[in-house]
């Protein structure tokens, strides 16, 4: 009965931030200068990129979620909320090209080799757009087995995510301590999962 409510709900919750930030601009526009803080383009960049970690952090945690609190709604939810954090992850880069490297691709590759950090965010922003186009019922069975390897590329993307986060930020560690014992979390469930399987199928073959 509840089943049928998840993906409206997970809709709503993913399009808050959005409108926040509407919100948030709009403030801006006012000149009130309670909207992005004192500069608004570093205000947006850190909001974007707030927003893409915990998305993708979520869309990390929707396979263990479900299997834990045997929950499978939650699964087709899966690829929404993996696309959502792409698009907040995209929208983030976007700032930066345009106001950090001036739409200029010589001071975006100047950036993205000579600032590690911008280097590992891309890296990261390079794993979740080939996961997003491949994430369609076509690309999954075209690709059939490969599929799944390739999906486990996420388990890359985030750690990446989670070292840009680090390597930039200059003081105040209070969230990305949160950001990495939530993913460390998420990996241990599959992980123990994986080594429960892996015994299983030793124990049939025995
Ligand atoms: C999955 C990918 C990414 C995630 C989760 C992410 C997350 C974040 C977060 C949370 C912040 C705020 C840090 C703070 O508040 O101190 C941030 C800042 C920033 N990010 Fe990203 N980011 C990603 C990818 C990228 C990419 C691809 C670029 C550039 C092309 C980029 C450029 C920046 C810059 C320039 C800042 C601000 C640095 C500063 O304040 O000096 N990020 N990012």
């Amino acid at each position: 009965m509840l089943r049928r409510y998840v993906k409206p709900v997970v809709v709503v919750a993913l399009l808050l931030p959005w409108f926040w930030l509407g919100y948030l601009v709009y403030l801006e526009t006012l000149q009130t200068g309670s909207g992005l803080g004192a500069d608004p383009v570093e205000g947006l960049l850190h909001y974007l990129g707030e927003w893409s970690m915990i998305v993708l952090l979520c869309a990390f945690s929707v396979t263990p979620l479900s299997r834990q609190f045997k929950w499978p709604a939650l699964i087709r939810s899966r690829r929404l909320i993996g696309l959502s954090a792409f698009s907040f992850v995209l929208v983030h880069s976007v700032v930066f090209a345009i106001f950090y490297a001036e739409l200029q691709l010589q001071i975006l590759l100047r950036e993205v080799l000579e600032r590690p950090y911008i280097t590992l965010g891309m890296a990261s922003l390079m794993i979740l757009t080939l996961l997003s186009l491949t994430s369609t019922r076509g690309w999954q069975r075209r690709l059939g087995k490969s599929w799944k390897r390739l999906h486990q590329w996420v388990y890359l993307a985030v750690p990446l995510a989670l070292l840009h986060l680090l390597w930039l930020r200059k003081d105040g560690y209070d969230d990305v301590a949160i950001y990495t014992l939530w993913a460390v979390v998420m990996a241990a469930e599959r992980l123990y999962v994986w080594r429960k399987r892996q015994r299983q199928d030793q124990k049939a073959v025995l």
